[in-house]
């Protein structure tokens, strides 16, 4: 048998480390394990109903041809509309386009601008995709370790980082895993130095509409024109309407480099799923209180999460300003035989059926995501056997 040999582009690319822990949670509920899954990104609330109503009419009324390939008229009205109402700032057509999930727009957005050999800054700890997109593109991911800093980035951070290669800078606030958040002053400073060296910024806002008083969203939408020139703002109505399953993300930024996008899409998936468009229309311009729930059951998570880990002896985690994960540092637990998060993490796996994602998987070693788009009650019940692991771990 012939064997099968991937491209060497696709050897260098790493499945999502997320996914895997989804897949090993899966597995072990499989063989009938009573398993509490910490480790999704991925809100626990259904779609709202207005919004999967907007679906059903869209199929009734046969609105299931293909559309532009960078989407409808009125979705990319709606999006820029959303934008106004958040910033005040206007953007127009041809700044705008949508895709299938974020994440589609984060791939279309680096592989239209980076080529072999540039470098992209990336902040860790990083969302999974960042680094596996860039070095897919042919560049070469460059982090910075925000750690030192309780994982606030820092324009000077930035400016150790940047040599006559760099071309992109990634920054993602409220950030995944950490849901730490660049204050505005930080950020503008952070784009002006960036724009006055000519690298580009992507900035993901994916949980821009998820940040915990007395912290306020803040996007790179509001920022003075001349810096918003080299910022490409990436959005998604996964997180925000609870709809990770429907596949609708969006970028906002200059003409030209919207225009490259849609060209690659074009050529790829052509236009987001045209009920899907629909649906999105009405969850952006419809009634948004569901946001309000959802934040606000969000918040009472947090202030259960955050303050049960750091009652638990070896843990330590700071307060997350905005998303929905804690990233705790396990780095007191760790010994001679769970030396890494990864070990932690399947630990925590085989000892208390708990999945949670390693530290690791987001480039910080020592610590681990804890998604708290789960229930208080499933919260409760896996801090409770976190804990028995971190005392069997200290005391055994
Ligand atoms: C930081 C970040 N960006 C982008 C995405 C993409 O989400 P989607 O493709 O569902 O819009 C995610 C999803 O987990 C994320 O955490």
């Amino acid at each position: 048998m012939i064997q099968f040999t991937p491209s060497k582009r696709m050897t260098q690319m790493q499945s999502s480390s997320t996914l895997e822990v989804l897949q090993k949670a899966e597995a072990l509920r499989r063989t009938g394990k009573d398993v509490i899954d910490l480790g999704p990104g991925e809100p626990d609330f259904n779609t709202p109903d207005n919004v999967k109503q907007a679906a059903h009419r869209a199929i009734d009324e046969n609105f299931t041809r293909y559309t532009p390939a960078a989407g409808t008229a009125e979705l990319k009205q709606a999006i820029c509309e959303y934008l106004f109402r958040q910033t005040g700032t206007r953007y127009s057509s041809s700044e705008v386009i949508a895709s299938a999930g974020g994440k589609q727009t984060i791939f279309n957005a680096i592989v239209t601008l980076v080529d072999i050999g540039d470098e992209v800054l990336i902040p860790s700890p990083y969302w999974v995709t960042f680094p596996e997109v860039v070095i897919f593109a042919g560049a070469t991911p460059v982090y910075i370790d925000t750690e030192p800093n309780a994982f606030k980035l820092t324009a000077e951070m930035v400016a150790e980082k940047l040599t006559p290669k760099t071309r992109l800078l990634i920054i993602n606030s409220p950030n995944n895993p950490s849901g730490r958040i660049i204050d505005k002053t930080e950020f503008e400073q952070i784009v002006r130095l960036a724009a006055g060296r000519g690298i580009y910024v992507l900035s993901d806002e994916c949980y821009y509409k998820f940040t915990y008083p007395p912290h306020e969203p803040f996007s790179a939408a509001s920022l003075p024109e001349e810096l918003r020139r080299y910022v490409l703002i990436s959005g998604s109505l996964s997180k925000t309407y609870a709809m990770t399953g429907w596949r609708i993300g969006y970028a906002l930024g200059r003409s030209e480099w919207i225009a490259e996008m849609v060209k690659l899409q074009s050529h790829s998936t052509s236009n987001p799923t045209s009920i899907a468009q629909k649906a999105a229309i009405e969850a952006l311009t419809g009634q948004q209180d569901s946001i309000e729930m959802m934040l606000a059951e969000y918040g009472r998570r947090r202030e259960y999460l955050i303050s049960a880990l750091n009652q638990i002896e070896g843990l330590e985690c700071v307060l997350p300003e905005g998303a929905f994960y804690a990233f705790p540092s396990i780095k007191n637990l760790l010994n001679g035989k769970i030396k890494t998060s990864a070990d932690f993490a399947q630990y925590l796996l085989d000892e208390a059926y708990v999945a949670v994602t390693p530290g690791s998987a987001f480039g910080t070693e020592g610590y681990i995501r804890i998604s708290y788009a789960t229930s208080l009650e499933t919260l409760k019940k896996g801090v409770e056997r976190i804990a028995e692991c971190c005392h069997k771990l200290l005391y055994q």
